[in-house]
Parts: C-alpha cells; sequence; structure tokens
C-alpha cells in the first residue's frame, strides 16, 4: 500500500496529483462486473497497485487463482494481474481505507416498477463512508440520472463522515463506456469522459485516470458526465427503435430493411447505420434511458422519445414470434404448439455470454407459453445461470448442432449471431430458419427456407 497522502483535513492537492501521474497510488475497484474488471485490468498493466472488491466470494477468489470469468477477458489477462504483485481482489471492505482512489463500478438497475434502483450505489457509499479518510478520491462509474453524484453520494458521504467533498475528500462522476465483445476498442483506448464535484477533484481524476485511458474528455460538472453517458445510451435505443420500425413497415411491404441499410450507409455524411433485432438486450441500453425519464419527471418534463422508443423496442420478440407462427403455418402447415423450436444465440449480443435483459430469455418464455417446446444453442452459454425472471430455465443446458439434432426442430430461430455458431451445419440441415440478425445472408449462406424477422 501506499504511504498516507496526507495526514489531517488540510490536503495536498499536487502531492496526490503528482502519485497519481507517476501510477505511485493504489486504486479500489468496488464492483468486479463487466466493467470493473476491465477497469482493474488497465491500471494494473499501467504501473497502479488495485485491489478489487465485490460482494459476491466468487469473484476474487477466481481472480486471484489468475482466473476469468468473463469471456472476453483471457485468462492469461488475469493470470498476468494476479501474478503482477500489484493486484489483490477481496471482500473484505476494511481495506477500502488503505487505497487512494475507489471507482465505484456497481449495478444500476432498475426495479420491479422499472424505477432507478440505487441501492447497490448507496450501500457502496456507506460502506466507503465507514472507512472514508482525508484525501481520498472517490468516483462514482455507473451509469444513472444526472445528479447522482452530487444529490445522493457526497451529501452520504458528508453526513456520514463529516468531511467536506473538494477539501477534505474528493469527488467525480466518470462513465464507462465499456462495449464487451467489441475487439476494437478497450477501456485503456477508449476516451474516457470526467466530471469533477470541483476544480481539485476534476484535476485529481484528470491526473488518475490519463495514465491508463487514451484521452481524459473534461466536462464541467459531474452532472453533465452523467447525463453525457445517457446521452450517448439514449441516442442508441432510440435509434435502433427507428430502424426497428422501419423494419416492421418495410416488412410489410415486401422491402427488405438489410439491404436498404447497405445501400443508405453508402452515403458519406447524414446516416449513421444502425441494424434492426429482436428486441434490446443488457445493462444498459433497455434500463439506462428511463433513468433520465425518472428524473425528468421532477422537472414536469416528459420524455417522450424515450418512451416511443422503449414501447418499440419492446415490441419486437412480438413480431419475431408473429413471423415464426406464420412460418410454421406456411411452410409447415402446422401450429406452434407442439412444435420444437431451436433458439440459436442465448446472450443479448454477438461473441459474449451476458444474458441479462436478453430478447431470447423473453422468446423462450413466450414460445413456451404458446405450447412450443424450446431448446438453444450458444457456444458462449454452456447452461442457463440463474436470472430473476426467468427461474424456470435455469440450468437448462446448450445443445450441440448436429445434423440430426438440427433436423429435428421444425424452426431455428437466430437470435444472437455469435461468429462461432456454425451457420453452415444449420443451412445444410435445418428446415425453417428465422433469422433475427441477417446472419446467413450477410454471410453469403442461405436454408431451404429462410424468413426474415
Ligand atoms: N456492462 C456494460 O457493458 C456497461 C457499460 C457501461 C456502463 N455500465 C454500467 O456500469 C455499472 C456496472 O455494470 P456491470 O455491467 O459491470 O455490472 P456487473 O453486474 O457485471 O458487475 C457489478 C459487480 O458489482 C458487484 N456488487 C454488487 N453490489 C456490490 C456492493 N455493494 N459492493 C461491491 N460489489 C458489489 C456484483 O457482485 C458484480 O460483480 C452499471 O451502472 C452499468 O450500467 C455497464
Amino acid at each position: 500500500m501506499t504511504e498516507d497522502p496526507a495526514a489531517g483535513p488540510h490536503v495536498s492537492i499536487d502531492a496526490i496529483a503528482a502519485r497519481f501521474e507517476r501510477c505511485a497510488a493504489t486504486i479500489g475497484v468496488v464492483g468486479l462486473g463487466y466493467v470493473g474488471l476491465p477497469l482493474c485490468l488497465a491500471a494494473t498493466e499501467a504501473g497502479f497497485a488495485v485491489v478489487g472488491f465485490d460482494i459476491d466470494a466468487d469473484k476474487p477468489a477466481m481472480l486471484m487463482r489468475g482466473e476469468t470469468y468473463l469471456e472476453h477477458i483471457p485468462a492469461p489477462a488475469v493470470a498476468a494481474m494476479a501474478g503482477s504483485g500489484r493486484f489483490r481482489a477481496t471482500t473484505d471492505f476494511d481495506g477500502l481505507a488503505q487505497v487512494d482512489a475507489i471507482l465505484i463500478c456497481v449495478p444500476t438497475p432498475l426495479t420491479r416498477q422499472r424505477e432507478p434502483d440505487l441501492s447497490f450505489v448507496r450501500t457502496t457509499t456507506q460502506e466507503i463512508a465507514k472507512r472514508l479518510r482525508p484525501g481520498q478520491l472517490v468516483v462514482l462509474e455507473s451509469t444513472t440520472w444526472p445528479g447522482t453524484t452530487d444529490q445522493v453520494v457526497r451529501p452520504l458521504l458528508e453526513a456520514l463522515t463529516g468531511y467536506r467533498s473538494g477539501s477534505d475528500f474528493f469527488l467525480a462522476f466518470s462513465p464507462e463506456r465499456e462495449d464487451p465483445g467489441n475487439r476494437a476498442f478497450s477501456t485503456a483506448t477508449i476516451p474516457k469522459i470526467v466530471g469533477g464535484d470541483g476544480p481539485a477533484a476534476a484535476r485529481l481524476a484528470e491526473a488518475l485516470y490519463a495514465p491508463f485511458v487514451a484521452r481524459t474528455v473534461m466536462v464541467s460538472s459531474t452532472a453533465t458526465a452523467e447525463a453525457t453517458k445517457l446521452t450517448e445510451n439514449i441516442f442508441r435505443a432510440v435509434n435502433i427503435a427507428l430502424v426497428n420500425e422501419l423494419k416492421v413497415i418495410f416488412d410489410a411491404m415486401g422491402i427488405d430493411v438489410w439491404e436498404v441499410i447497405e445501400a443508405a450507409k453508402t452515403k458519406p455524411f447524414g446516416f449513421t447505420p444502425f441494424y434492426p433485432g429482436p428486441g434490446l438486450g443488457g445493462h444498459c441500453i433497455p434500463i439506462d434511458p428511463f433513468y433520465l425519464t425518472w428524473k425528468a419527471r421532477e422537472f414536469g418534463i416528459a420524455t417522450k422519445f424515450i418512451e416511443l422508443a422503449g414501447e418499440i423496442n419492446q415490441q419486437m420478440p412480438g413480431f419475431v414470434l408473429d413471423k415464426l407462427i406464420r412460418a410454421l403455418d406456411t411452410h409447415a402447415g402446422r401450429g406452434l404448439s407442439g412444435s420444437r423450436i431451436l433458439i440459436v444465440g442465448l446472450a443479448y449480443k454477438k461473441n459474449i455470454s451476458d444474458i441479462r435483459e436478453s430478447p431470447a430469455l423473453r422468446l423462450w418464455s413466450m414460445l413456451e407459453a404458446r405450447g412450443a417446446r424450446v431448446a438453444y444453442h450458444d457456444p458462449f452459454v454452456p447452461a442457463v445461470p440463474a436470472t430473476r425472471e426467468y427461474r424456470t430455465l435455469q440450468g437448462a443446458r446448450s445443445v450441440a448442432l448436429t445434423d440430426g439434432t438440427l433436423a429435428s426442430f421444425d424452426v431455428v430461430l437466430i437470435v444472437t449471431d455469435h461468429d462461432a455458431v456454425d451457420y453452415p451445419a444449420i443451412c445444410g440441415s435445418a428446415w425453417i430458419v428465422v433469422d433475427c440478425r441477417n446472419a446467413l445472408r450477410s454471410r453469403g449462406l442461405t436454408a431451404k427456407i429462410v424468413i426474415s424477422a
């Protein structure tokens, strides 16, 4: 551990900043999931000492053994981190007292009533407050509504410790822009938005991140940084909804939306391609926009675009189901009840194992509710883990894509287009393929009957 940067309430900003700039500080990362683990790797690789904290005891234990639990984070990278002598992971939060900066990367889901659930952020803030010492920098990285750092985290820390933000301790918000499975970008190469609670916090946060990210982008406040993250995710949610709506319209007109997008994107300006799909998934795009909706109500403002986008995206599994039923009816002369359906790709997006909010799970339960017999194939999800909404699916196992297996299903439903799926085998043996991702055509493949959905 590094030495105490400043004893007593009068801290030297210059001294702390200099230690951050030299990577001579210890960073605590709270929450070792999709966001926290890559941050640990990037900071350790840059030369910082890092302590990872998580309430799930399996994660620190696996990391200390040099094992990975995220398929896009290679085990050798974790092993190198564990063996560097600069990393440890623990469930013991007392270690928070020894670090110089604390990065909060805990979940920010929605409640059952679809309102922001800041309970993880609050619990973590309380744990930090118990050990907060002068000179520490605390950065919230979890996605949340504009004002959370200022109106929730700061008051909690100040009330529980008697310290003041900006003079005793320092507080900032810096959103994570992690894109799991995207090999072109990583924590270290994605510019980092940083907003401080006052100039001292901004300076310290910039000094902390600069050694391990490509570029820091300073904004004027924590609320601006929070709003920037939500803007990025709302931009995606709304544009995906737009192409999903176009998909339904063009489908009715007999026009292929995928061909339209390929043609439109040849325009060198003024058009950004987004792609239709079976509905939104993951911990970000289906959830984050509603953090703004909730906060906007306080100002008497309706977030119409966000609500409409949510509505359209929510309807996509129903559209897919309808297409599948019609395909069975037209090409197999049978109804859904008793039919065998193979879902290909359970994760919410390609080449990762994350099934949170995955439309594949929703489709699975919709199909079963109509009497279909469902199985799945996903090279990244060997067995269905526990989920809050789909308990009955837990433990189901991915089936192998053999010719015999494929031929035994009435429909193969491609929900997520992982690269590692044997698409030629599907084309060779499947009877009807319902393809939500243009997976076959984009690979120059075709099957006996292919329905785009
Ligand atoms: N997954 C992404 O691609 C992504 C991208 C950008 C931003 N974010 C945001 O980052 C935040 C974290 O998301 P994630 O995907 O990493 O979540 P995650 O579920 O993968 O990881 C969160 C981790 O926090 C741990 N945790 C929960 N409560 C805790 C507590 N009180 N103390 C310590 N650890 C605790 C969990 O055990 C888990 O390991 C969210 O706000 C999310 O919206 C996620």
